[in-house]
């Protein structure tokens, strides 16, 4: 008995991510079918698929920015925690602290500066006004946007204002990161560092990343590529991560 109940918090530890027969439908349209999903916490997964397949609404609920549709008979743990237990306010709480989005469109505030942007997450967070700020400043700096920081995004080019969202994503230290088409908008360059800063933040950090995209390269560079295709996961190519800690699973 003990031996199971250990086991059992050694894999709530290792895993970032265990959703089990996530569905949605939206009226009579069946969107996602009873996917299940289980990522590593330091894991890059990938997920490709054509248009329509699911992968934007399976991210919304994996990020919990939306709700699958059988809450009963379904299963969602965020970093060991099953997230449709929280209310409202204790979700938002939970995903300004842990988890961070890039979208394809970026979706800063118009009035306010780059910099202003990258802070608001903290400054909701209620990190200390000058250690947000001095974070801020170092992720710009290494996205190399520290000449930018005062520009308001309509004064910035596509890839900085994309690169703006990426420092605004990371300034609460999440554990996980979801990114839908995160290069969909960028050059190749721009795109190539953008990935390449993933991989540097999974090594630093142990960040967790979900990336749905069609940039197969991206896609390829994964710990593990899932496909989905009409609403399910039908193929899965590549060795699960096995914990920044190494830590034996079982
Ligand atoms: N709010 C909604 N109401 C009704 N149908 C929706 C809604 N949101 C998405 N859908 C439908 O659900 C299906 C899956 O959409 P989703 O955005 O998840 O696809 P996707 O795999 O991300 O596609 P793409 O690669 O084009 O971004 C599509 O058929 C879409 O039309
Ligand atoms: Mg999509």
């Amino acid at each position: 008995m003990s031996v199971l109940l250990i086991n059992f918090q050694a894999v709530k530890k290792a895993y970032m991510i265990q959703a089990t027969n996530i569905q949605k439908f939206y009226g009579d349209l069946q969107v996602l079918k009873g996917v299940d999903l289980h990522i590593k916490k330091g894991e890059i997964v990938s997920i490709v698929g054509p248009s329509g397949a699911g992968k934007t609404t399976l991210l919304q609920i994996l990020g919990t920015l939306d709700v699958q549709s059988n809450k009963v008979d379904s299963r969602l743990l965020i970093n060991g925690i099953e997230v449709s237990d929280l209310s409202d306010r204790e979700l938002a709480k939970f995903r300004n602290h842990h988890i961070g989005f890039i979208f394809q469109f970026h979706q800063l505030l118009p009035e306010f500066t780059a910099l202003e942007n990258v802070c608001i997450p903290g400054y909701i967070k209620k990190t200390p006004k000058d250690e947000v700020e001095k974070r801020a400043k170092e992720l710009l700096e290494f996205l190399g946007l520290s000449h930018r920081i005062h520009h308001k995004p309509n004064e910035l080019s596509g890839g900085e204002q994309q690169r703006v969202a990426v420092a605004r994503s990371l300034i609460n230290n999440p554990s996980i990161i979801f990114a839908d088409e995160p290069s969909g908008n960028l050059d190749s360059e721009s795109a190539d560092n953008l990935h390449k800063l993933f991989f540097e933040l999974r090594d630093k950090f142990g960040q967790t990343f979900v990336i749905v995209t069609h940039n197969l390269e991206l896609a390829d560079l994964a710990d593990r590529k899932l496909t989905m295709v009409d609403g399910r996961i039908t193929d899965s190519v590549g060795i699960e991560w096995t914990d920044i800690t190494n830590r034996p699973l079982l």
